[in-house]
């Protein structure tokens, strides 16, 4: 059975990505949060030319969650990227968040206390595979680990 909540957060992903920010790279990225009252919240990648500090999609989108004071109430995020072209983003293989954003994004499921599901599309739009941070980022170190609960 289709999965709507992934399917609507990798088509906002998609739509996101259009405004990357990723001249260096050519490779596009949109991330979508979605929140617990069915609030969804964009980023792209955004890099510069020292190319080491861009920040990927899912942190930007993370951090405007957090600007919104709505850190807590992630519930899952869609993500989608691929070589950008004339035509828009090219890609048929599901992409996977960098070890960076898997590390914040248990931050807001610790702080939210719950794991977040994380749903990875391809830029066709023709996968979307769905996954619990918890798979993607076992034995994570976090709030608790400095005795911050
Ligand atoms: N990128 C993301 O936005 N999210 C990820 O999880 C992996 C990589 C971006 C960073 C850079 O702008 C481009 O993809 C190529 O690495």
């Amino acid at each position: 059975m289709e999965d709507v909540a992934g399917r609507v957060l990798i088509d906002h992903a998609l739509e996101a990505a259009k405004n990357a920010h990723a001249p260096y790279s050519k490779f596009g990225v949109g991330a979508a949060v979605l929140l617990e009252d069915g609030t969804i919240v964009p980023g792209t990648n955004f890099e510069n030319a020292s190319y080491g500090l861009s920040l990927c999609a899912e942190t930007v989108a993370l951090a405007a969650t957090n600007v919104a004071g709505r850190f807590k109430d992630v519930v899952a995020i869609g993500i989608v990227g691929g070589a950008i072209t004339k035509t828009g983003l090219e890609g048929d293989t599901p992409i996977y968040p960098c070890g960076r954003c898997r590390q914040i994004l248990n931050e807001a499921a610790d702080m939210g206390r719950r794991d977040i599901t994380v749903y990875c599309g391809s830029a066709d739009g023709a996968i979307v595979r769905r996954h619990l941070l918890s798979e993607l980022l076992p034995f994570a170190f976090g709030p608790g680990d400095l005795g911050i609960s």
